[in-house]
């Protein structure tokens, strides 16, 4: 469920994430630059942003593995290395591989055996969906399986914070769905989730709250209804014979025209102008269609360079 606008992080709730002007840089390149993002306890938030817009830098500085340069990071009301040291916070991250030469088993124990009060090991492996590969060695698992087993790794403290990392790249279809599902269970029994990710509908399917970033700031930051609602332009599709592109991107509450096979999407500042507009010019327009903006459109349009 969305939270409600005034159910939003404020001073009163928990808060498991506080990060405010926060800056980091690695030499000239700016990866973050004045990020004030606030998570409430029990949030399910979703960092997207293209490549490079700082997405794993603001993990590495939730985990304490990296600190701002500027401005204030405080995790679980203390500060990111601390939370991570008393084990509230789990990560599964975007590189590393697993301890070669040890079975699956006794990777999670040596974990579990660096905090205070871990799950037990079999509950965190059926957890991850591998209670059957706890003596499997850790370098004979396929891809997926190495995700599940950071996962495991991840929940063995039992954190009241997970912070995730693109944590279903490079799986496929299913097991993405699989561990979409194993995840969404983890929030339903409390757990905050901060993930990143570039599906855009995983965001959608799985978040309570999008945070966008681009250029290492926040762009835009709500429930997906809100940013696909801040882009405002509808697109109207319809299959036009003989259509003149050039004719029909001049049409009033028309923004841009394009070719698809034998239609034509018009992108609409006034959806309703445009067809009006579309159907007295060239009555013959047939199977028109208007839709919304979508995640994608909302993505695309909120995370361009600006113009120079
Ligand atoms: N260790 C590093 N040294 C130098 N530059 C770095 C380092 N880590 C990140 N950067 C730079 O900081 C910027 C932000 O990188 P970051 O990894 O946070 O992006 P991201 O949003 O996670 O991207 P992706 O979607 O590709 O994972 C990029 O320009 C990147 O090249
Ligand atoms: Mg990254």
């Amino acid at each position: 469920m969305p939270p409600a606008p005034d159910d939003r992080p404020g001073p009163s709730r928990n808060l498991a994430v506080d990060f405010c002007g926060v800056s980091r840089s690695y030499g000239r390149v700016r990866a973050v630059a004045g990020l004030d993002l606030r998570i409430a306890e029990g949030e399910v938030v979703a960092l997207l942003g293209p490549n490079g817009a700082g997405k794993s830098t603001t993990l590495d500085m939730v985990l304490g593995l990296t600190d701002p340069d500027t401005g204030t990071a405080r995790v679980l009301g203390t500060t990111p290395a601390d939370a991570v040291r008393h084990g509230r916070v789990g990560a599964v991250l975007q590189t590393g591989e697993l301890l070669p030469h040890v079975t699956v088993g006794e990777l999670v124990e040596l974990v579990a055996a660096l905090h205070d009060r871990p799950l037990g090991v079999d509950d965190a492996l059926r957890t991850a969906g591998i209670g059957d590969l706890r003596s499997r060695r850790t370098t004979a698992l396929s891809g997926g399986q190495v995700q599940r087993v950071r996962f495991a790794v991840a929940l063995v403290g039992d954190p009241v914070l997970l912070v995730l990392d693109e944590p279903t790249a490079s799986l496929d279809v299913a097991s993405r769905a699989a561990l979409w599902e194993t995840i969404r269970g983890q929030a339903q029994a409390g757990r905050t989730i901060l993930f990143a990710t570039h599906h855009l509908e995983e965001a959608d399917t799985y978040a309570d709250r999008i945070v966008l970033l681009a250029r290492g700031q926040v762009v835009a930051d709500g429930p997906v209804t809100e940013l696909t609602g801040a882009t405002r332009g509808r697109t109207l599709r319809a299959t036009v014979p003989g259509a003149d592109l050039d004719r029909l991107s001049a049409l009033p509450g028309v923004r841009t025209a394009e070719a698809r096979g034998e239609a034509v999407v018009l992108h609409c500042t006034d959806s309703d102008r445009a067809l009006r507009a579309l159907l007295s010019t060239g009555p013959s327009a047939r199977d028109i269609e208007v839709t919304g903006a979508d995640l994608t459109d909302a993505f695309l349009a909120l995370t361009a360079d600006p113009p120079r």
